[in-house]
């Protein structure tokens, strides 16, 4: 590699917003936590990716997180945010944690009568685990004014769906079945 193009590299490493790899991290961390329940892994969709990353940016510049989003579209969605914002490990640290935080609300979360969890938050974990979602995308901003991480998650098709009484909470019975093995009993990388 001659000077030039070193040079080069350095520059463009330096000017990028996120690692690269942090779209395996948040699928994988998904898919650790969709095996316990016994179902498929979600793909990861760049289409989506790109929407989570531009909800990022507007939650950032509107410095909440209200599911106010419009290019969300009719997509399932998950947000955090983290009061810290410098350097690539606190990102990572950051999504790892959201996502983290999304699932610890399954303790929160009575499968066989949901309807009775809802005054506790658990629409995060249910989005998550929701078996007829297939798909993923993962956007992550760091804002360096208001030192704040944001953190968005999409989803298609959408999960926690309400049906028609008297049984609204049919569909979440179905889609969010209790875990069948651990966390710790899962062969795998952890980041
Ligand atoms: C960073 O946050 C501030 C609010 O504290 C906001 O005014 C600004 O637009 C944000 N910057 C970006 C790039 O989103
Ligand atoms: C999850 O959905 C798939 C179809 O997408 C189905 O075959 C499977 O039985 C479902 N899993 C459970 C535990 O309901
Ligand atoms: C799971 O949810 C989908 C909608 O996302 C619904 O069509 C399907 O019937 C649900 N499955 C079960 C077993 O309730």
């Amino acid at each position: 590699m001659n000077l030039i193009t070193f040079v080069f590299l350095i520059l463009v490493s330096a000017s990028a917003y996120q690692p690269i790899w942090y779209e395996d991290i948040a699928l994988d961390r998904h898919n650790i936590y969709r095996r316990m329940h016994d179902y498929a892994d979600l793909e990861y969709s760049d289409t989506l990716g790109a929407l989570a990353l531009m909800c990022a940016k507007y939650y950032s510049k509107i410095h909440k997180i209200d599911h106010s989003c419009i290019y969300k579209f009719l997509h399932g969605e998950n947000l955090a945010f983290f009061g810290r914002n410098t350097g690539a490990p606190e990102a990572l640290d950051s999504l790892v944690d959201a996502i983290d935080g999304w699932y610890a609300e399954s303790y929160d979360y009575d499968y066989e009568q949901p309807q009775s969890s809802t005054s506790a938050e658990i629409y995060h974990f249910t989005q998550m685990i929701w078996n007829s979602t297939f798909q993923m995308g993962f956007g992550i901003f760091r804002n360096y004014t208001s030192k704040r991480t944001y953190v968005v998650a999409l989803y298609e098709p959408k999960g926690n769906i309400l049906i028609r009484p008297p049984d609204s909470f049919k569909w979440f019975r179905g889609n969010v079945t209790a875990p069948v093995m651990s966390f710790q009993n899962q062969d795998y990388d952890m980041y």
